[in-house]
């Protein structure tokens, strides 16, 4: 309940944040970039660098999401970065962290049935595209 109230205001938050930007409305609803800004950009910054307004409030900084390619022999790890988007797997695995499980709000948002798991999955290759395509 507190995790769901606390989701919604980063929504929130990220959503004005694009807004205030002038970003919205230009790319298509379930574009990687769209994705990115609405439920990403509020902790990892809307350049991916982890200067996002919400990241100063968190117990672990985020990551800087353009660093992922350079980080590991300048080869993008999309598999890598799929699974811990989702984050179901890597939860079971490792207990909690303080990025949302992806997997499981799109999941959610998505209807909680059969026909979701396609539909994350379609989220989560649109947001390794957008990241994939920010390395620095
Ligand atoms: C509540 C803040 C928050 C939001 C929102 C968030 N993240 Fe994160 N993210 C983190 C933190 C903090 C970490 C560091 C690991 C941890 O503690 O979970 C992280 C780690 C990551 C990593 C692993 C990077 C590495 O160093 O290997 C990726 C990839 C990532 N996030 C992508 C995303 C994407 C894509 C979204 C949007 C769908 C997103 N994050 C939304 C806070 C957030």
């Amino acid at each position: 309940m507190l995790r769901g109230l606390f989701l919604t205001t980063l929504l929130v938050a990220g959503v004005a944040f694009v807004a205030a930007a002038g970003d919205s409305g230009s790319a298509n609803a379930e574009s990687g970039r769209q994705l990115y800004a609405e439920n990403c950009a509020a902790c990892h910054g809307r350049y991916g660098e982890g200067d996002g307004p919400v990241s100063g409030a968190l117990m672990v900084t985020p990551p800087d999401l353009t660093q992922l390619a350079a980080r590991n022999s300048g080869k993008f790890p999309g598999a890598v970065v799929a699974d811990y988007i989702d984050g179901r797997k890597t939860v079971a695995a490792h207990g909690t962290r303080s990025m949302p499980v992806w997997g499981m709000e799109f999941w959610l948002q998505a209807g909680a049935d059969k026909a979701a798991e396609a539909k994350i999955k379609k989220k989560i290759d649109a947001l390794v595209g957008y990241i994939a395509g920010i390395q620095d």
